[in-house]
């Protein structure tokens, strides 16, 4: 066993820490206050080659193994979490999605254009009445010979605004059930797309989470991905893998948490002395630095579980339940242990808290985490 980090890795661990420095971190308050989308951010993490981060080289991807992007995850995280959603649903579920089931022709369309980070991607699963219940779509995509024609509506849609082409699931055979959904790449500049309102959230302010309406939408045959009824399928295989993502975000929320803490707490004196003597705030540090070793171990083991092309599915799903809760418990303490502070926005510390909050809830809530940890260790 080998818990070591590569040169490699270590070189993309500083680059995404440097980028999250100078970039990142000046703005970050305001955007969140007035929910400015990070779009000159997002066009610089292209550049880095961010945006496509695993996906190979020949499609316009860096190539990098899913440990580099869990890496980069988390030190975009501890700084920006608005920012690093839009590159986790751009590498985990889009590109990712696409390289892995797409043909060669959506490849060279679509794909080497969001790895490159040119343009923006999003993933349409959830609707007004199918969150968790992901089976329950009611957009519908009717077969009409050479094309689908589209209708229905999408929530909660990361990206929504700011992607140019979306990944569609919708409903072709009722009868069928999750075996008659099929997944859709449908150009946002289509005729009888419209982009809803932007939801005014509590937390990734940043990022444009809208609703999107189908009226009537064309969308060739040739945009199916996959062969006939494998909608569902992809879009569960792709949230597999885009749980570690959300894990490696959850987890930097986390350590980005501790670290303002631990500084703050160094810094700060009460009762004659720094804070950090206290055993109160002591205890809390150390709990927060357990607790977060374990979620990044649970991160890399999941990831490294991938790279392998070995089974990750439980691994994702206990990464992401882990990490989630370990954020938003994070947050809260240290919230806590800079008192008064930590309830403006100054110190960074409040928006953590409130970015914290939907890692339990998007990729999969933790209570469908526990389904799917629970009916995977049932079969041992
Ligand atoms: N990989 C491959 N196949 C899978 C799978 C996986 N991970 N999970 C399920 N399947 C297959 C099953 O094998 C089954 O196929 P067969 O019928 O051929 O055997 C089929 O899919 C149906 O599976 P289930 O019976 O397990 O389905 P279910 O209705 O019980 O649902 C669930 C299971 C885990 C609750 C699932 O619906 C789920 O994951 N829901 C959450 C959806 C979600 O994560 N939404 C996130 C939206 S995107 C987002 O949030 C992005 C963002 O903004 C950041």
């Amino acid at each position: 066993m080998q818990f070591q980090l590569t040169e490699e890795h270590l070189a993309v661990q500083q680059a995404a820490r440097d980028f999250a420095q100078t970039e990142l971190l000046p703005g970050v308050i305001e955007r969140d206050e007035h929910q400015k989308f990070p779009a000159e951010q997002v066009k610089k993490l292209g550049e880095l080659g961010f945006m496509g981060m695993m996906v190979d080289p020949k499609y316009g991807g860096s190539g990098m193994d899913t440990i580099s992007y869990v890496l980069a995850m988390e030190e975009i995280s501890k700084v920006d979490a608005s920012c690093s959603v839009v590159m986790s649903v751009n590498n985990s579920l889009v590109c990712w999605g696409l390289e892995t089931f797409g043909n060669e022709e959506q490849k060279m369309k679509y794909l080497v254009p969001l790895a490159k980070g040119e343009i923006i991607g999003a993933f349409l699963l959830s609707e007004p009445e199918a969150g968790s219940d992901a089976t329950s779509q009611r957009t519908i995509a009717e077969d009409k010979g050479d094309h689908y024609l589209l209708n229905g509506t999408k929530n909660w849609i990361t990206n929504g605004n700011s992607a140019s082409v979306y990944l569609v699931m919708a409903q072709t055979d009722a009868a069928k059930g999750h075996k008659g959904i099929n997944a859709l790449i449908v150009e946002k500049n289509s005729p009888g797309v419209t982009v809803g309102k932007k939801e005014d959230k509590l937390g990734i302010r940043g990022s444009d989470t809208h609703s999107i309406m189908f009226q009537d939408v064309k969308v060739p045959k040739e945009n199916r991905i996959g062969e006939d009824g494998f909608g569902f399928k992809f879009a569960m295989k792709t949230l597999t893998g885009g749980r570690i993502g959300i894990a490696a975000q959850a987890l930097g929320i986390a350590s980005g948490a501790y670290e303002l803490s631990l500084k703050y707490s160094k810094e700060r004196k009460a009762f004659g002395t720094e804070i950090m003597n206290h055993q109160a705030i002591a205890f809390k540090l150390a709990d927060m630095a357990t607790e977060i070793e374990a979620s990044r171990l649970l991160c890399l083991k999941a990831a490294w579980l991938k790279d392998q092309h070995l089974d990750y599915g439980r691994a994702s799903s206990m990464a992401k339940l882990f990490s989630s809760e370990t954020a938003m418990k994070t947050a809260v303490e240290a919230v806590q242990i800079h008192g008064g502070y930590g309830y403006v926005k100054e110190y960074h510390v409040e928006r953590l808290m409130r970015d914290a909050k939907i890692t339990q809830i998007y990729e999969g809530t933790s209570e469908v985490q526990r389904v799917v940890i629970s009916r995977d260790v049932l079969k041992d």
